[in-house]
């Protein structure tokens, strides 16, 4: 059987062959699809990219039927369990787990470029008292460009390497800054004997103690957090770094970019909405009445819901048993009583089986974070550190792609033909 498709234009009465590669058609394969000889050719259309892949990848694999998450082959639970951050993000950089030598000379390259410049932290210290942390590091991450002008040599493998170690070692730190700015404290500077995770905790919570002592079975649990958010394939931040990217910018302003869409509630601020959402229901009696709402049509269940699962979310299992953890040594946090409830109901209501709404990754992880003392406004800035990981892995895999040109979509356009210029005293309602 040939991996074909036959088209027949019903306008034209004429067939085409369109070859099938990868369970995929090409768009521009149909251009040839004419009814004149100077018509433009047949398009797709394809608001909200609802089902057009947009590049080849060998990073992340996601079945959203059967709620599979694999970076780089390796299923998410095997790497929660196993591995740890660092390691978490060379594999998904390089594409294989490090040997010893390689893990090491990795954890050092990272850990010896988590300094900011000075002036980074002035222009920090700018922001108003209670300027929004999420808003502090997106500008922040794109006021880097300025400080590292061999950024914009995007097409020198070394180049882009010496942002890559920047980039994630830097975001914890300017992460904490933002923190410690919005609560009027002190910055704390990195401690370079620390790990890659007690050492953000000891820039975020370090007050007068000389080395913080971070809680391992907390510093474990962020870390583990850290694994699961570090990259989910073409998400809307994932799809804003490439396509910045494909201009050819500097990584810190493709970035900027890739991290404000992060912080829209329907993707990274989602967590925070769920924490909001929770406050608002105030106790468990209360959630069937909040459920019935969500039906009616009044707002959505926050946490719920995925463009790509249609299964329970693999990252929202591993968080709910994370969860147990993180509350043994912070007490229980007295919302999770509403979010079990408010989980039972769902999952056994018509309206969320027929959707296949289920939890996402965002549904239990806002809890944990608050328990461990986050202010909901760092939920996002806590999601952008490990997903920088995935962003460059995303960039660097779009640069290295010869199929890949400068992203610009097509448009059906509905607007008015061509009209002549009206003077002002001519207009309607003049
Ligand atoms: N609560 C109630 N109903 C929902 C929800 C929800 N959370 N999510 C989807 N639906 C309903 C829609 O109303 C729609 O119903 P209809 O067919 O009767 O019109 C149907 O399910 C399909 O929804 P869409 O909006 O078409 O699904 P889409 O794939 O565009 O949206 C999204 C996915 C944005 C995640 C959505 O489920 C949502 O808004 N969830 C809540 C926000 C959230 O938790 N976001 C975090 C995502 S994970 C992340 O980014 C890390």
């Amino acid at each position: 059987m040939p991996d074909t498709l036959t088209i027949i234009d019903n306008r034209t009465g004429k067939k085409y062959e369109i070859p099938i590669t990868d369970e995929t058609i090409k768009a521009v394969d149909l251009r040839q699809i004419k009814v004149k000889d100077d018509d433009f050719g047949l398009m797709t259309y394809d608001p909200a990219f609802m089902n057009t892949a947009s590049c080849r990848s060998k990073i992340t694999f996601i079945d959203g039927d059967k709620g599979i998450l694999r970076y780089r082959g390796y299923p998410i639970e095997q790497l929660a369990e196993k591995s740890n951050f660092l390691e978490t993000a060379y594999l998904i950089l390089y594409g294989e787990l490090p040997t010893k030598q390689h893990y090491e000379q990795w954890v050092h390259d990272i850990t010896f470029h988590t300094m900011l410049h000075e002036n980074i932290k002035k222009l920090m210290d700018g922001f108003h008292y209670d300027a929004h942390p999420m808003g502090m590091l997106i500008s922040t991450i794109g006021a880097l460009s300025t400080f590292y002008r061999d950024g914009l040599r995007i097409h020198d493998p070394q180049a882009r390497q010496k942002q890559v170690f920047r980039l994630i070692a830097k975001m914890p730190t300017i992460a904490a800054f933002a923190y410690r700015h919005s609560v009027g404290r002190k910055y704390v500077y990195p401690d370079n004997d620390l790990s890659y995770i007690a050492n953000f905790m000891s820039m975020l919570w370090r007050m007068t103690e000389p080395k913080y002592q971070a809680h391992p079975a907390l510093v474990k649990a962020l870390d583990v957090l850290f694994i699961l958010h570090a990259d989910h394939e073409q998400n809307c931040s994932a799809n804003a770094m490439r396509g910045i990217g494909s201009s050819q910018v500097d990584p810190y302003s493709a970035m900027a970019g890739a991290a404000a869409a992060l912080y829209g509630p329907l993707h990274g601020g989602a967590n925070e909405a769920v924490l909001r959402m929770l406050d608002e229901i105030g106790s468990k009696d209360k959630v069937g009445a909040f459920i019935q709402s969500v039906k009616a049509g009044s707002g959505r269940l926050m946490g719920f819901g995925h463009r790509v699962y249609k299964n329970y979310d693999p990252r929202a299992k591993v968080i709910k048993r994370l969860a147990d953890e993180v509350f043994e040594v912070t007490g229980r946090n007295p919302k999770l009583e509403i979010a079990l409830e408010l989980e039972r109901i769902a999952l056994e209501d018509e309206y969320f089986v027929k959707r296949k709404l289920y939890p996402n990754v965002d549904f239990y992880s806002g809890l944990i974070y608050q328990a461990m003392g986050f202010p909901v406004e760092m939920f996002p800035v806590l999601f952008s550190i490990p997903r920088t990981v995935g962003w460059l892995a995303q960039w660097e895999e779009m640069l290295n792609d010869p199929e890949q040109k400068i992203a610009r979509p097509r448009q059906i356009f509905l607007g008015y033909g061509q009209r002549d210029y009206v003077a002002m005293s001519k207009r309607a309602g003049s």
